[in-house]
């Protein structure tokens, strides 16, 4: 698996808003939205495109579209405040869906939701989700597109713990994963730090 860590300051500092405990709801919101747009910007730079033709109000020229643009999935809950900035970046593509909670006990998710298409064979997926702290719930998500036929999966998360970084690699269900950070590794209770907190809470409020 291919990992990026995107080092830029404006995302050292919509991630410095986000790691602010005294951040409201509001504010952790907005800069996790901003975030995801440069993250996401880095993690297409190489989708493929098609050329055509264009014609200026001066002339023609050759101009290009997406190929074939990628299924977004964001992860509920936390995930949706990833799902508006890829889709205004991506505004040909469609969008599925994968609700998972993690279990405060075993840490381990427990799936509520999908809504996705029946075959993702040759089509790439980007995957949204703030948080990959043990691994458990990317790993649930990638194994449900790779049972629909999905084999080219771009993850993208504002931070990870290395446990979970290695538990992704292991299952070789990613091809690349774009982050803003690797973080120290997770404590007691399975989060992450110096993390964010619970993300899902930051941005909605507490279940
Ligand atoms: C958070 C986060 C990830 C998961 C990461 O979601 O958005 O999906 O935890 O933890 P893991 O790597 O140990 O599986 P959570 O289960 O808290 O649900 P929420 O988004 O509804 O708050
Ligand atoms: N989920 C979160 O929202 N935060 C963590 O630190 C770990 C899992």
């Amino acid at each position: 698996m291919q990992t990026v860590v995107v080092d830029h300051p404006i995302v050292r500092t919509r991630l410095s808003v986000m790691r602010d405990e005294t951040s409201s709801n509001a504010e952790f919101r907005a800069a996790l939205r901003e975030l995801s747009t440069l993250l996401v910007y880095e993690a297409t730079r190489e989708l493929p495109v098609t050329e055509l033709p264009v014609t200026t109000p001066v002339g023609p020229t050759l101009g290009t579209t997406l190929a074939n643009p990628p299924l977004l999935v964001p992860v509920l809950r936390a995930g949706l405040g990833m799902a508006e900035a890829a889709f205004n970046l991506l505004p040909e593509s469609q969008m599925g869906f994968v609700g998972l909670a993690r279990n405060e006990e075993s840490h381990l998710p427990e799936a509520y939701m999908s809504s996705l298409p029946d075959t993702l064979a040759g089509r790439p997926v980007l995957v949204l989700d703030p948080m990959l702290a043990t691994g458990g719930s990317l790993v649930h998500c990638c194994g449900l597109l790779a049972s629909r036929g999905a084999a080219d999966i771009t993850v993208i998360c504002a931070l990870v713990a290395p446990e979970g970084l290695a538990t992704v690699e292991r299952s070789g269900l990613a091809s690349r994963l774009f982050t803003a950070s690797i973080d120290e590794g997770l404590n007691a209770n399975a989060y992450i730090v110096p993390g964010l907190g619970d993300a899902g809470d930051r941005q909605f409020g507490p279940r």
